[in-house]
């Protein structure tokens, strides 16, 4: 059924309703990239490295145009936030958890991982037409040029191979999307937090106050957030790099906390020395993207040795 799409727009110009775009369904967004699109709308480059002059995702766009970023938001990335916001309970982490961190469904090394998450086919991104593997290594490639460890460079390199949980069918509110603690307050920070009415969740009293069921400064290990592929790389990858390269992957989503300072009152010291790793790392996961595409043949001997200085030859996913 073709569903028509009506905006009720308010006095002040505000839309307040929208509904559901005609491509309704688990899959709202054209291509995952539309959400980091979106992130980048919602925070335009600026500090680390902000050498380069802002450059809009379509460079007829001023700035300026930026700044309401709920209200510019596409109906399909509205659409994506509903579900997530709605379907993202703390008992929906844990089924997850459950189901996929035994990491029993196959045996890939990274570079057969890189391959096989470019088998991704979703609509193309409009804006760089790059492929997971080119992003990838074009992340990688910028914090080599900046002349980082080789470990902050592999984990440019990995930091999006959890998203091969949606060659396994999971929808994309389940794998991508900035990630929230669950079985606590919602912040007001985090994108469409209206949303999250919609969330059994925000019905439990004990999952609405400040920390929830948590202990305050108890530490994000101990604090489970939304699920997606941060979560699942972390754990595919715990056992072989260092800890600052495991704050990137495990929190590089969590903007509430790298971008708006929000849960500090759940962190504990360590995160709070790591914080500025994953800080450091958001930029070259954000801005980095363009239409210069890696030369991925050239690059592979370089990458292939990276691999190998940390990782096995295959590893559990
Ligand atoms: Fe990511
Ligand atoms: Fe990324």
């Amino acid at each position: 059924m073709i569903s028509l799409r009506v905006d009720l727009i308010c006095a002040s110009g505000e839309i307040m309703f929208q509904s559901e775009p005609q491509k309704n369904n688990h899959s709202p967004l054209q291509n995952l990239e539309e959400w980091e699109d979106f992130l980048k709308q919602r925070y335009p480059e600026s500090g680390v490295v902000a050498a380069k002059p802002f450059q809009a995702i379509d460079p007829e766009k001023k700035k300026e145009q930026f700044r309401n970023y709920e209200a510019d938001a596409r109906p399909t990335v509205r659409e994506f936030y509903r579900q997530n916001h709605r379907h993202q309970t703390n008992e929906f982490g844990r089924n997850k958890r459950r189901e996929f961190l035994s990491l029993n469904r196959r045996r890939m090394g990274i570079w057969e991982a890189l391959e096989y998450l470019n088998t991704l086919v979703d609509d193309s991104d409009p804006d760089t037409d790059l492929t997971q593997l080119e992003h990838l290594l074009q992340t990688a490639e910028h914090i080599r040029a900046d002349g980082h460890p080789r470990w902050f460079i592999l984990a440019g390199l990995v930091h999006d191979l959890g998203k091969i949980l949606c060659l396994w069918g999971e929808p994309q509110w389940a794998v991508v999307g900035d990630t929230f603690p669950t079985g606590c307050r919602y912040s007001d920070k985090i994108v469409f937090p209206q949303y999250f009415s919609d969330n059994p969740d925000s019905l439990n009293p004990q999952f609405q106050s400040a920390s929830g069921i948590y202990q305050e400064g108890c530490g994000l290990s101990n604090i489970q957030l939304s699920w997606g592929h941060d979560e699942y790389i972390y754990h595919v990858t715990k056992d072989y790099l260092p800890e600052e390269a495991l704050y990137m992957l495990r929190y590089h989503s969590f903007y509430p906390w790298h971008r708006e300072n929000e849960y500090q009152h759940l962190t504990n010291a360590r995160d709070r020395e790591l914080l500025p790793w994953v800080q450091k790392f958001n930029p070259y996961d954000l801005y980095t993207k363009n239409h210069a595409k890696p030369d991925v043949k050239a690059l592979r001997p370089f990458y292939n040795e990276l691999i190998a200085q940390y990782f096995p030859d295959k590893l559990n996913w």
